[in-house]
């Protein structure tokens, strides 16, 4: 094992204990190596601008670390329990090759902001996938909106038959919604675009740190202020990441709900390409869609991550180990919902629809709250106008086509109104 950086003299390491400690801690902070090294990079070149490092110092450095991270990508270098984590894995990759140069490149920082630094790094690339993939779902959404407007679909309430709906209304919906999704995914990378390094373990050192170079040099939108704040909002920032990440999934598994009720024989609606679909091993007819299950299951790594850094917070100021196992939980919970979401524009575009078994769904009791509302249209009082169109007799007169057009067409309240979401769309590029 590389040396412990905390060790003292004369103390002898379990290796149980030490296992317990680190755990899988350093196979996690694979994720976050890469970070980690640009940050050093960054924090190398403040402490060359500050003179704790010459200029021939911080070149041997960055050429070092830009080799680890060569390594590291192309598998020459693995990051594993021969260190207690990833941070002590750069400084021993440092130390060995660059010897007392190495030994400077621990100044003024802490594993705490180091971890802090590559955490929200690596959550504004998440979130930012999160976005773009929202993004394309809502494109595909609604470009399939436009074409299939017109196709009338049974709408339900407590999936009992209700109204007339549409699939422009079914589509037009899912594209609103993962517009609404992008904005806060792309909301929440600026709200955790702040930089944390130079805060060292929570209370700053007594060195002139420039901090303001490295918020620029990592590409933050600005700097995280209060080094206690900084250290405190550990946990904070990965719980409001996780929650924008819960908005996409809960309409995924929304979504993935719908598709797997209208695939079963039952309703008959669509059709899922063979490849979203897997089969039986006993039961040779059967066709499954797994597919749409696990990504509706994805909310479960999301929720059960947000809820176990929650917990992991009730602590008092300060940095706790605890805090280590916000990793794992946000690594589970975007390792789910990105695998999730980044298959959903494929499958959106390739749902094959029914619509003969749509419009055989449709029948002659969901036109009566379309009549009662032309006969209140008409003027007569509503209340009157229910109980008239509650009657059987009269609902022969619905038509699927009128009633749709009658309620999605301009002015109408339910009318679709893609233009308008088709800006929004836009102006999230
Ligand atoms: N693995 C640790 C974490 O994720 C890194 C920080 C360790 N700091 C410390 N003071 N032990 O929290």
């Amino acid at each position: 094992m590389s040396p412990l950086l905390w060790q003292k003299p004369g103390v002898k390491v379990d290796a149980r204990i030490q296992a317990f400690l680190a755990g899988e801690d350093v196979v996690l902070d694979r994720e976050f190596f890469l970070f980690d090294i640009q940050a050093s990079r960054a924090h190398a070149e403040g402490l060359q601008r500050i003179g704790i490092l010459g200029a021939d110092e911080l070149e041997r450095l960055c050429a070092e670390m830009e080799e680890l991270a060569d390594d590291f990508r192309a598998g020459r270098f693995v990051l594993d329990d021969r260190h207690e984590d990833g941070h002590s894995a750069i400084e021993a990759r440092l130390v060995e090759r660059l010897g007392d140069t190495g030994k400077k490149i621990h100044t003024g920082r802490s594993r705490n902001d180091q971890v802090l630094v590559a955490t929200r790094l690596w959550l504004k690339e998440k979130l930012s996938e999160v976005a773009a993939l929202s993004r394309e779902c809502a494109e595909v959404a609604l470009a399939r909106a436009e074409v299939e407007q017109g196709v009338p679909l049974p709408g339900y309430t407590h999936l009992q038959r209700a109204v007339v709906s549409s699939l422009g209304m079914w589509w037009s919906a899912w594209a609103e919604g993962f517009i609404d999704n992008a904005v806060r995914a792309a909301q929440t990378r600026e709200w955790v675009d702040a930089n944390p390094l130079g805060s060292a373990a929570g209370y700053g050192v007594n060195l002139p740190l420039d901090r303001d170079h490295t918020t620029a040099a990592l590409g933050f939108g600005r700097l995280q202020v209060s080094a206690t704040y900084a250290q405190l909002s550990r946990g904070k920032f990965e719980m409001a990441a996780i929650e924008a990440l819960c908005s996409a999934l809960l309409d995924v598994r929304r979504l993935a709900w719908d598709l797997s009720l209208f695939t079963s024989a039952e309703y008959g609606f669509v059709q899922l390409p063979s490849q979203y679909t897997t089969g039986s091993s006993i039961m040779p007819n059967k066709r499954n869609p797994d597919v749409i299950e696990l990504m509706r299951a994805s909310y479960a790594a999301a929720a059960a991550a947000r809820t176990e850094i929650e917990q992991l917070l009730s602590l008092p100021s300060g940095y706790h180990r605890d805090l280590q196992f916000s990793k794992g939980a946000i690594f589970h919970a975007f390792g789910r919902g990105l695998g999730a979401l980044a298959l959903l524009p494929d499958l959106l575009r390739n749902l094959e629809w029914q619509p003969a078994r749509m419009r055989d769904a449709l029948e002659p009791s969901m036109y009566a709250t379309d009549l009662a509302v032309s006969l209140a249209r008409d003027g007569m009082p509503f209340r009157e106008a229910y109980r008239e169109a509650a009657d059987p007799a009269r609902w022969a007169e619905g038509d699927p086509e009128r009633s749709l057009d009658d309620r999605v067409s301009p002015g109408a309240a339910g009318a679709l109104r893609l233009d308008s979401l088709k800006q929004r769309l836009e102006a999230l590029r």
